[in-house]
């Protein structure tokens, strides 16, 4: 099975520079990478981002509809990926649902964990790498607005807040990073660091 990490935070955290660079850094290396993320991955998937992203709906639908495209997700692109020796990099999974829909919009915590075992069939992430930045700065980040961008930093820091939540209860299963004041490339040694450590990776960070 390869290697299947997570990027988690709230918005505009830079994760999606973040993650390019580092599959680069990994295809430079050899590493065979998946690059994808939530909601999305496959067609059908993106067809419900779309939905999520800019329609109006309630929070119980909200949570249905992301766990749909995540279960479409893994079956058809993650699990493949990891069973070829891939190295999977996923920009949001279930810890998104935990901070937006459990803690952000009230959900029930064990529902939605359960949904979230449905949907991915068990499948947990190697390593989450949480981008920590105040909500504040990272509204100011972000450039296109979706439907949560647009819920302002109230909400933002509920979402933050919710990961907070997670982290302390889970510490073992995340790389938080503090991203004020960092560069991609910063954080990125620091990354391949830690899975070097590990020996969840094999690279001579130079
Ligand atoms: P996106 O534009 O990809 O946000 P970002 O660049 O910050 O990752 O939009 C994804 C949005 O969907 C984001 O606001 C978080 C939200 N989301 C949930 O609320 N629950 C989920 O399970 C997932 C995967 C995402």
């Amino acid at each position: 099975m390869g290697l299947f990490i997570t990027f988690e935070g709230t918005e505009g955290t830079g994760k999606s520079t973040l993650m390019r660079m580092l599959a680069q850094k990994l295809t430079k290396h050899s590493y065979a990478v998946t690059l994808t993320r939530e909601p999305g991955g496959t067609k059908l998937a993106e067809k419900i981002r779309k939905l999520l992203l800019y329609e109006s709906m309630n929070a119980w639908t909200e949570l249905f509809l992301y766990e749909a495209a995540r279960s479409e997700h893994v079956e058809k692109k993650i699990k493949p990926a990891l069973l070829q020796g891939k190295t999977v990099l996923c920009d949001r999974f279930t810890d998104s649902s935990l901070a937006y829909q459990a803690y952000a919009r009230k959900l029930p915590w064990k529902t939605v964990k359960a949904l979230n075992q449905l949907a991915t069939q068990n499948l947990s992430p190697d390593l989450c790498i949480l981008l920590d930045l105040p909500p504040k700065l990272g509204l100011r980040r972000a450039q296109v607005q979706t439907r949560f961008e647009k819920e302002g930093s109230g909400f933002q820091e509920k979402v933050n807040q919710g990961y907070m939540k997670i982290f302390k209860e889970e510490k073992n299963r995340f790389l938080k990073l503090n991203v004020k004041n960092k560069t991609p490339q910063e954080l990125i040694n620091i990354i391949i660091g830690y899975l070097n450590d590990k020996k969840k990776l094999n690279i001579n960070n130079k």
